[in-house]
């Protein structure tokens, strides 16, 4: 199974969940299982290293964060499984330009937030340091809980009704 984390600029929140699945994978011995990457909506940081505040952030967690960043194309919708955005607006962006037989596919990461609430990972860019601690903390509950859900029931887990 593949999974594609989308967010706006593909420097801070969808490089943060790509680095915390791939090591909550990993704990889980599920990295031949489950491969990982992350995109962009926006072309602006194509091919530069994440921000370093995040880079910061989740290395102080104990993640590293390695990818480039990259533009989502068209073909992503027939690799990936599953393409999880982080706030409703890269959902609707997404789902702008998905195949139609491709739209099932694209999910939010917070819709499987064990707690709930908000269905945005906040934008941290403009923000201070909290802001990237509450984006790893809101990443790391829900990517926890993919993989229960992933475990428990395959991708029909994860599957709209
Ligand atoms: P991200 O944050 O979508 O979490 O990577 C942003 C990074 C850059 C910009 C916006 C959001 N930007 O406008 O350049």
């Amino acid at each position: 199974m593949r999974i594609l984390f989308v967010c706006l600029g593909n420097i801070c929140r969808s490089p943060t969940a790509e680095g915390v699945m791939r090591k909550v994978l990993a704990e889980a011995g599920a990295e031949g299982e489950i491969e990982v990457e992350s995109a962009g909506t926006g072309s602006w940081h194509v091919g530069e290293r994440a921000d370093p505040r995040a880079v910061a952030a989740a290395s102080e967690r104990g993640y590293s964060l390695e990818s480039l960043g990259r533009q989502v194309s068209p073909s992503d919708f027939e690799e990936y499984d599953l393409l999880l955005a982080m706030d409703r607006s890269n959902h609707a962006d997404l789902l702008s330009i998905a195949p139609p037989d491709a739209r099932e596919k694209v999910r939010l990461l917070r819709e499987f937030d064990p707690k709930g609430g908000d269905l945005d990972v906040p934008d941290p860019y403009y923000g201070g340091h909290d802001g990237f601690n509450q984006v790893l903390n809101i990443i790391e509950r829900s990517c926890e809980e993919l993989l229960r859900e992933l475990r428990d029931g395959g991708m029909a887990a994860v599957e709209t009704p």
